[in-house]
């Protein structure tokens, strides 16, 4: 038996971590086992990882920020996604390679491609079977970050532009792999989202 994997991508902000849970309650009362996990950070050595590329203050170098994203992901498939598919778990994760496309890539220092390839060297080419993109308006995004009182991360705190191009890089992988992902409106009801999820992932379900 092999599981599924389902990735959800989105701007910060987009509600990405409301319909990972949605999907988790529902695929449990449907009897599924669930793993749920999220990059950076999925894993103890993942943890660490995320400290420094989310906490660190001041510069890393694109390259250094590139790999260590990397490495949290190789870390994370190898230890922990690789062997819940294997189990025939459902693994729901919050981000995966595509964040590193669209957010390292939207730097504009380093090449999309080349980001994407230093992924799937690091996970052996691993990809989810349904990707599911929340698409938002950076300053809708930003208004719901406003109205909560976390402390903005890194990357949060960049300027609207860079937001924006993280947004056009997520919807250009969307069409560049059609069947792999599921592109919704974020600023549609969530009963509605998670409906929209729900039958996506049903298909999927073997
Ligand atoms: P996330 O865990 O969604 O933040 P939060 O816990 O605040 O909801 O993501 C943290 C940040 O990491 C987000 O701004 C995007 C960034 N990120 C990258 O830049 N590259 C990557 O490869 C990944 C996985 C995340």
């Amino acid at each position: 038996m092999t599981g599924v994997w389902i990735t959800f991508e989105g701007g910060d902000g987009s509600g990405k971590t409301t319909q990972a849970a949605l999907l988790e309650q529902w695929l449990r009362e449907q009897g599924r086992t669930v793993v749920r996990t999220r990059e950076p950070g999925g894993t103890e050595v993942g943890v660490l990882i995320r400290d420094i590329v989310l906490h660190h203050r001041g510069d890393i170098a694109p390259r250094a920020e590139a790999l260590l994203y990397a490495a949290d992901r190789a870390h994370h498939v190898a230890t922990l996604v690789r062997p819940a598919l294997e189990r025939g778990d459902v693994v729901i994760q919050d981000r995966y390679l595509d964040s590193s496309v669209a957010y390292q890539g939207a730097g504009r220092v380093l090449d999309a491609g080349e980001v994407r390839n230093l992924s799937l060297w690091a996970t052996d080419g691993a990809l989810p079977d349904v990707t599911v993109l929340l698409d938002l308006d950076p300053a809708a995004a930003r208004a719901r970050l406003d109205a909560d009182d976390k402390p903005f991360d890194r990357l949060e705190a960049e300027k609207a532009e860079f937001h924006e191009r993280v947004r056009a890089a997520f919807l250009e992988l969307a069409a560049s792999e059609p069947e792999r992902f599921l592109v919704l409106d974020a600023s549609r009801p969530v009963e509605e989202l998670a409906a929209a999820v729900r039958e996506r992932v049903g298909g999927a379900l073997r």
